[in-house]
């Protein structure tokens, strides 16, 4: 049996980094072997440290892991970086400097013109900009990110209809999940039995990062995918689960079956590598008239299923549907998961 790479967790104690623990215990081709967290955690057990907000347990081994502060010096070569956006910018490129490869969730890196962002079923070949990075020349090290969690659902859907119609404008409202938020989040007097109409740089990030993953490489780096996107974000009163309402208007018409059964036949670089986290169907098309649903629809694919329903004619632009996708799972700690799994199969990390 083939020894398992080490891997470090950075921002280990919070939402994602629960996930990443959770998603890690089993897996075939890592283990966690280092923890970080802040000052107010590091050197506690990671059971004292981290409030654990998942249904199945700390695993043993974990639980009783010491938190160490956020320091390269003895960390793993691999690490996954599930911190807040303004300490990932100052400790995502310490990291990478010191020889590490950072596969990030957090937006600090993932507009940098060097820094890949990528959803593995829809760009891998834009790892290919890790080679413009000075860390890679200097010291090995790199950063790749994967997208924000309301982007990644709505992207997965997007890209096997631009593939094949092209896709001049979109259009979309999301219904956010509080679990979006870390831990403690929004506070439960705030959002229960409300609707806030604001998460601060959630609309542009939507915008910019869904023209960038849609893009193409060119001269070593990638142009923007010609299209318009307009976002709104709401937050909502789920726990787990981003909703969105699309409306797209397409380069090329599309009849509601031939965009059904693109969806259906999507498959791409995960399925055909076998990853160990790709789902089999990275999208699937729901028929029922009232779905999808976060009570019902989030765990499609282990989580890592975008899930779309209600195709239908939109009035305004030419087609609207539903999306939804799981914002810690495949929004967060399983997008950087499938990211970390291709970059082995490419040899990243020999
Ligand atoms: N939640 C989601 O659905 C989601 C989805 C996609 C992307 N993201 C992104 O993923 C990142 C983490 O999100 P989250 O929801 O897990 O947030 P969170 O629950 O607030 O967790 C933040 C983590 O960062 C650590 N941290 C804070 N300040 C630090 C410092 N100075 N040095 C070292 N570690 C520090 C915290 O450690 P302590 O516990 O010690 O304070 C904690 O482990 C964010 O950038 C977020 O935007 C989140």
């Amino acid at each position: 049996m083939q020894k398992k790479i080490p891997v470090g967790i950075l921002g280990a104690t919070g939402i994602v980094g629960q996930r990443f623990i959770q998603m890690l215990e089993h897996h075939p081709w890592f283990e966690v072997a280092w923890l970080a967290a802040s000052e107010r955690s590091a050197g506690h057990t990671y059971a004292h440290a981290a409030r654990w907000r998942l249904k199945t347990p700390i695993p043993e081994r974990v639980a009783k892991m010491l938190v160490s502060h956020p320091d390269p010096k003895d960390a793993p070569k691999v690490i996954f970086a599930a911190l807040d956006a303004g300490i990932a910018a100052e400790l995502e490129p310490r990291f990478a400097e010191a020889g590490c490869a950072v596969v990030s969730n957090s937006s600090a890196l993932r507009m940098h013109a060097d820094v890949p962002l990528v959803i593995p079923e829809v760009n891998p070949d834009h790892l290919a900009l890790v080679r413009n990075q000075a860390w890679r020349k200097s010291s090995g090290g790199f950063a790749v990110t994967n997208p924000n969690c309301s982007a990644i659902g709505l992207v997965l859907a997007l890209a096997p209809i631009e593939k094949r119609f092209g896709i001049e404008k979109v259009f979309v409202v999301t219904m956010q999940a509080v679990s979006g938020a870390g831990y403690p989040g929004v506070a439960s007097l705030d959002i229960l039995g409300n609707v806030i109409p604001f998460i601060s740089k959630e609309e542009e990030k939507m915008e910019a990062e869904t023209r960038k993953l849609l893009g193409k490489v060119a001269d070593g780096y990638v142009q923007d995918a010609d299209l318009i996107v307009s976002a709104q974000c709401n937050r909502v009163a789920v726990e787990d689960g981003h909703t969105e309402a699309v409306s797209i208007k397409l380069r090329k018409p599309a009849t509601a079956e031939e965009i059904i059964s693109t969806w259906k036949e999507f498959r791409s670089v995960p399925q055909e590598l076998k990853l160990p986290t790709a789902p089999e169907h990275p999208v699937v098309y729901d028929t029922g008239s009232d779905r999808p649903q976060p009570r019902f629809d989030l765990d499609r694919g282990h989580g890592m299923t975008s899930s779309v329903g209600r195709l239908r004619a939109c009035g305004i632009l030419d087609w609207k549907f539903t999306v939804l996708s799981h914002n810690t799972i495949r929004g967060a700690a399983g997008a950087a998961l499938l990211n970390a799994e291709l970059l082995k199969a490419q040899g990243y990390f020999d």
